[in-house]
């Protein structure tokens, strides 16, 4: 796959994207969001890869938010086309992925850029890192799902805060509120993540899948997570997978996945 905006590596099971325009601190243009579904698109059916990263070129940015360039004249339909097709082709996507995915935070990540962050299952930012919602100061709110993911992950209050101040939290304070998962040196933060990324690829791809189904249906008006869980973990009896987890145990050796 070739990319004008993204650069991509596969090796040991792990995808690592890296949104690659870093004049621009790696905003996010519509050229770049349609790249980023075509990759993840494709990786989707890699029996090779089993967790992508993602993250940002240089050592500033991680993504600056959506390309202000890009809309600054749009109407209203535009603007709400913008904010549809990018959650759909995107934001969403990314939440409901197949695959485990994991934001390396490394620099900047604001407005868009936090919201890719937050669609993620998992985040780890380098203590460089600077996150916030700071699209108020330009007449606009979050338009990516960042009013509802920041709430989901951080509480209300704080979320409200974050948008209505459009003030920028430095990494250790995003690690104190749970906003990411871990903090690391920037240098440590891709093999940080890989780390994490090769842990989890030894578990059963199926089961990584249901379990992000179930969680995504508890934040998902009309299901029941609950009864989700309940089908998905019967289902789960049915795949080969479960074959191999069980009988692995009673043989006492490692699953091969
Ligand atoms: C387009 C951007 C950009 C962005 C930075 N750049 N952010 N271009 N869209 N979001 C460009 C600058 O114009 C500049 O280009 C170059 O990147 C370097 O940026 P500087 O501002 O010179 O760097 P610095 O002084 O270090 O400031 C860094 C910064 C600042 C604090 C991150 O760039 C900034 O505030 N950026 C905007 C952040 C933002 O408001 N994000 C939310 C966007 S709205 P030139 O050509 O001048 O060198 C959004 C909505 C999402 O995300 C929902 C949509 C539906």
């Amino acid at each position: 796959m070739e990319f004008n905006n993204l650069l991509l590596e596969i090796s040991d099971s792990i995808a690592v994207i890296t949104l690659n325009r870093p004049k621009q601190l790696n905003a996010l243009n519509k050229e770049t969001i349609a790249e980023l579904h075509q990759a993840l698109e494709g990786l989707k059916n890699d029996a090779e890869v089993r967790v992508v990263i993602l993250t940002g070129s240089g050592e500033k940015s991680f993504v600056a938010g959506a390309d202000i360039k890009e809309f600054a004249n749009f109407s209203v339909t535009e603007g709400t086309e913008l904010a549809a097709l990018g959650q759909t082709s995107l934001f969403d996507y990314i939440e409901n992925y197949s695959k485990p995915v994991i934001a390396a935070v490394n620099g900047f990540a604001l407005g868009g850029g936090l919201e890719l962050a937050m669609s993620a299952h998992i985040r780890i930012a380098s203590n460089n890192a600077k996150l916030g919602l700071p699209e108020v100061t330009l007449g606009l709110i979050p338009g990516y799902g960042g009013t509802q993911r920041l709430a989901q992950l951080v509480g209300k209050g704080r979320a409200l805060e974050m948008i209505l101040s459009a003030q920028m939290i430095k990494a250790d304070r995003a690690y104190e509120m749970g906003l990411v998962n871990h903090l690391t040196e920037l240098d440590e933060l891709l093999p940080t993540a890989k780390g994490l990324a090769a842990k989890i690829a030894q578990n059963s791809p199926n089961a990584i899948h249901s379990a992000i189904k179930c969680v995504n249906a508890g934040y998902t008006d009309g299901m029941n997570g609950f009864k989700v869980e309940i089908e998905e973990f019967g289902k789960c009896f049915g795949t080969e997978d479960f074959t191999e987890g069980t009988t692995a145990f009673l043989e006492k050796r490692k699953p091969q996945f």
